[in-house]
């Protein structure tokens, strides 16, 4: 019998928050799970509320969320898996693959991957006590696409959740092609449940890439593909579009997420920030969309963009194929 595919909402910090993942699951479906944006705090005792709000079993019950952690330290990482583990969460994920500067060089994120002596230090301290399971979220290396070669050995031997790579190094950041031949080599060596990230923006890359390096994949995950087609995720699992009432549809989740950080968010400039991030996005599921976005981009006030966003809505907006 075929393995029933499996599609996981990657975290998009100031993006894939409860409210978001509410709103999409409100208006499309496809995913079967997400991985929740990180929490940075240095220790449970310094985690601000906000972020453990976003984790809060009430503001979840959609879809099920997995914890993502970013931290270097074993007894931190502890510590917030401790605080996750009394709010419901068995399994709590390790962010290796954040690829900024400011973070990479204090050896968090990627900046820990050339280091394979302090990841095998940090999982036996941290797969020794965790009340529940540990998986990881990795990229190929900061520097070198062979910098997880030395580390395939390590995770080999600790009783790992999953492991989902995102086959880019933390140089190239978010551009240049994920590299496929550096994934499957990956694959076949690590022996844990493994998840693809990286670049699933069309049904038609899907399909390219799960015919490639599919066979071992356990799940697949998707980020800024599913912000700018939220159609993506339940077209991947039927396996063809639905071509019906895109703009009227995406029109009503628009409609639902501004609302719902209008309720949520203090002032009009927090609100104005959160979708003017949001339209760098949604604007390229649109023919048109590089003029709403420069125009979206260029305002100040809150009832500028209204006017704009109205007016596309009403009069321009050309959804993409
Ligand atoms: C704005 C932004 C925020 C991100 N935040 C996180 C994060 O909190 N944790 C994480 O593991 N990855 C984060 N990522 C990486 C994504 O989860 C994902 O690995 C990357 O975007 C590649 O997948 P995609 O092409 O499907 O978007 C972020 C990426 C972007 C662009």
């Amino acid at each position: 019998m075929a393995t029933p595919l499996t599609l996981v909402l990657a975290p998009l910090r100031g993006f894939t928050d409860y409210i978001f993942r509410n709103a999409f699951c409100r208006h499309f479906d496809g995913f079967d799970s997400a991985l929740a944006p990180f929490l940075s705090a240095a220790s449970a005792a310094r985690c601000k509320p906000v972020q453990i709000e976003d984790l809060l079993p009430e503001n979840n019950h959609r879809l099920p969320v997995v914890p993502q952690i970013m931290t270097n330290r074993a007894p931190d990482f502890l510590g917030l898996a401790h605080l996750l583990a009394d709010t419901g969460y068995d399994i709590v994920n390790w962010n290796l693959g954040c690829p900024y500067p400011m973070v990479a060089k204090k050896k968090r994120g990627c900046g820990l991957l050339p280091y394979p002596e302090l990841i095998d230090a940090f999982l036996d301290h941290v797969c020794a006590e965790i009340p529940g399971r540990i998986s990881i979220k990795m990229r190929l290396g900061r520097y070198h696409a062979e910098e997880i070669d030395r580390l395939v050995p390590i995770l080999n031997r600790y009783p790992l959740a999953e492991v989902i790579i995102h086959p880019r190094t933390g140089k190239q950041m978010y551009s240049g092609e994920p590299d496929l031949d550096a994934f499957e080599k990956c694959v076949a060596a690590i022996r844990h449940r493994i998840v693809f990230n990286g670049d699933l923006r069309s049904l038609e890359r899907f399909n390219a890439v799960a015919g490639r390096v599919g066979g071992r994949v356990a799940g697949w995950m998707i980020g800024r593909g599913a912000l700018i087609d939220p159609f993506l995720p339940a077209a991947i699992k039927r396996g063809g579009e639905s071509g019906d009432c895109k703009l009227e549809r995406f029109k009503k989740f628009y409609d639902d997420l501004f609302d719902s950080y209008r309720r949520k968010l203090q002032g009009p400039g927090h609100l104005l920030d959160r979708m003017k991030g949001f339209w760098k996005y949604f604007s390229q599921a649109f023919e048109n969309g590089r003029q709403i976005e420069k125009k979206i981009h260029r305002t100040h006030r809150l009832d500028h963009y209204l006017g704009i966003v109205n007016r596309f809505f009403e009069e321009d907006a050309r959804w993409r194929g």
